[in-house]
């Protein structure tokens, strides 16, 4: 990737200077639109408009805009594909699963694991203004998704009697708001020093044409550069440096809307470990051969992630023997890296993707256009694009139920609705694994806080049968 034009001397240039720098630059590459309305702006936002402009690259949009947009040279694939299955965790028995749970257990114990959340998205599906962690999917107890991760890694954290620090990604557009809420609320028992916030960069939006949009008069339409933008951040802030200096070996990595994220679960940990990769991924069976989802795969023999539109109907609905299909292993962003990988590929140059969406901007008339259908190409990195240069990748197949309650759309599938049933659903079998009866349960909610319980052990089942009066059953 190439460094962005602002960061060298021009901070330090007289203003005439670099106004003359940024006229000249945004003329070079077609995006002298950019000054439409500079007249009219007062002097700080002149300014700012200025040292928006000096920071893109706009070589870079263009080439961008060329190969994506116009040729659409990313579509096209001559790779050798092969399916890349996670083992199922049921696969394991119950002596070698205690021992990777001893082994995750040691890790964490040790203090060699990290958390690293990346929540620097705009949510636009979920259609939700701000942070998606500070969602409250409806919960009884009200939780929002920070919240509920939080108190997971408190948990483990005691239970290993060692903090887990914790790494967050935010993106310019929610950083502020992200940091005030954890603020706000005491960073809900954990200790400020072990969360560690960074931002993620950002890439301007484009029309068809690949200008640039304005989002204001004096502003560029900027977004964040992908989740694939986390290993640069990661890096340039300081954090894998942090994460060197408190002994971290392990990063779980992470996607800020799954309501039953195991942070930092000790089975998968410990998986991970006796596998011996630099790499490893949590996976869970497609809901059918159908579903819309990324699969692990072999890429030319390396680790990646295939999207279903680049599959053949072959590769959708071939089975192997044991009467799973081929390509089954659906992506759920759960991951755990090397530090030590990490450190060595964090600069790598990934591709961007192109994202069409509807983003609002300023038409040359000065007004605001809120378009209806999508008109703006967004430049993104994945993060998956990263697998292959870990040669090779082990896949952990767990349960969806208990694992994966993703919230992504406003309602319906995979929403603040299923993933809050979700949840309660596997909170209801927790106290009936537990030894309170279906009978007594009837016609009950019951949600039972991550601090008293990490994956349904320990279940107060006293503190359960305490509350049957009541139809919301709390167990905290
Ligand atoms: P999604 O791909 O679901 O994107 O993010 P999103 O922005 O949250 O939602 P939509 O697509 O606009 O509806 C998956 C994970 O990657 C993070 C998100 O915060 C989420 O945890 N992400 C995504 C980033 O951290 N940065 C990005 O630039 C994009």
């Amino acid at each position: 990737m190439r460094r962005p034009l602002l960061g060298g001397n021009e901070g330090l240039m007289p203003d005439t200077a670099k106004l003359k720098q940024a006229r000249e630059a945004s003329a070079l590459h077609g995006q002298d639109h950019l000054f439409r309305f500079y007249d009219s702006l007062g002097a700080p936002e002149q300014d700012a408009l200025v040292d928006q402009i000096l920071s893109v690259d706009f070589a870079q949009v263009a080439e961008l805009h060329r190969d994506l947009v116009v040729n659409q040279s990313g579509t096209a694939s001559q790779e050798r594909i092969e399916p890349l299955r996670a083992k199922p965790w049921e696969d394991f028995d119950l002596g070698e699963r205690a021992s990777l749970a001893n082994l995750g257990m040691r890790a964490l114990r040790d203090g060699k694991v990290a958390a690293f959340l990346v929540a620097g998205g705009q949510g636009t599906r979920l259609g939700h203004n701000g942070p998606k962690g500070v969602f409250d999917i409806g919960l009884p107890s009200r939780k929002s998704l920070f919240q509920l991760q939080a108190e997971r890694i408190l948990r483990l954290s005691r239970q290993a009697g060692k903090t887990i620090p914790w790494y967050i990604m935010t993106s310019e557009e929610n950083h502020a708001e992200t940091t005030g809420f954890f603020k706000e609320r005491r960073f809900f028992g954990l200790s400020e020093r072990d969360v560690f916030f960074f931002k993620q960069g950002e890439m301007p939006t484009v029309d068809a044409e690949g200008k640039i949009l304005l989002a204001s008069k004096g502003r560029l339409s900027m977004g964040p550069n992908g989740n694939g933008g986390c290993f640069l951040a990661l890096a340039k802030s300081g954090a894998l440096e942090d994460m060197k200096r408190r002994g971290i070996e392990h990063v779980f990595f992470y996607s800020v809307d799954n309501a039953l994220v195991r942070v930092c679960d000790p089975h998968f940990v410990g998986f991970a470990i006796q596998e011996g990769f630099p790499a490893a991924s949590k996976a869970v069976l497609k809901v059918q051969p159908e579903e819309k989802v990324g699969v692990l795969c072999l890429r030319n023999g390396k680790p990646s992630v295939i999207e279903y539109s680049e599959m053949t109907e072959e590769m959708i609905y071939s089975k192997t023997a044991d009467g799973r299909y081929l390509y089954d292993s659906a992506n759920i962003a759960m991951h755990l890296f090397t530090r030590a990988f990490l450190e060595t590929h964090a600069g790598a140059s990934l591709p961007f993707h192109l994202a069409h969406k509807k983003i609002a901007y300023v038409a040359p008339s000065g007004e605001t256009v809120t378009p209806t259908l999508p008109n703006a190409y967004k430049f993104e990195l994945f993060m998956f694009d990263l697998f292959p240069m870990a040669g090779a990748m082990a896949g952990l197949l767990v349960r969806r139920e208990e694992e994966f309650a993703p919230v992504k759309n406003k309602d319906g599938v995979d929403s603040p609705a299923s993933a809050r049933a979700q949840l309660l659903e596997l909170h209801h079998k927790w106290a009936v694994a537990a030894g309170v009866s279906e009978e007594e349960l009837k016609g009950k909610l019951v949600e039972i806080s991550p601090l008293s319980s990490y994956g349904g052990e320990g279940i107060n089942t006293a503190l359960i049968r305490s509350q049957l009066g009541n139809p919301i059953i709390h167990v905290s």
